[in-house]
């Protein structure tokens, strides 16, 4: 076990833990941040899908000895209340079905939108496909995230 000291949705939380623990328990289990979900566990399907500093990504194959003194967001902390341009263009265009994969789907377009203001189909595709939707929602997907670009312009 070792101590860490971690900046989570602005937040200094200290954690005692196995320092091969994967952040997604670190968030679930220890800070019962429960938005970030398990898929798979091997960083193939994206619903565990956090920021680190402004880069997107897999929580469950990131170890929290990994971390540093990145800042990390989750859904919960990507807005106040839930009214990020990319929560209302989920919203807008009513995204989820059963919403398994969404947060996920959340925290990469949001990661995208930071880093290419104006993504085309390709740009969207090439970022969010490998986020996977069960329910098949990739098209309100992709109309959502052009939503949220308008808006964050
Ligand atoms: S649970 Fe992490 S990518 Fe699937
Ligand atoms: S909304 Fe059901 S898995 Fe994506």
């Amino acid at each position: 076990m070792a101590i860490f000291n971690l900046n989570v949705n602005g937040k200094t939380q200290q954690i005692d833990v196995d320092p091969t623990t994967p952040m997604l328990w670190v968030l679930r289990d220890h800070l019962n941040l429960v938005g970030t979900k398990y898929g798979c566990g091997i960083a193939s399907c994206g619903a565990c899908t956090i920021h680190l500093d402004d880069t997107a990504m897999r929580s469950c194959i990131l170890p929290i000895s990994a971390v540093g003194n990145k800042s990390i967001t989750t859904i919960e902390g990507l807005s106040e209340n839930g009214d990020h341009p990319v929560q209302k263009a989920w919203l807008e265009h009513d995204v989820p079905q059963c919403g398994y994969c969404q947060a996920g789907q959340i925290m990469s377009a949001a990661a995208l939108l930071k880093d290419n203001a104006d993504p085309d189909d390709g740009a969207i595709e090439s970022v969010m496909n490998g986020n996977i939707c069960r329910c098949g929602t990739y098209v309100r997907i992709k109309a959502a995230v052009k939503t949220a670009a308008k808006t964050m312009k």
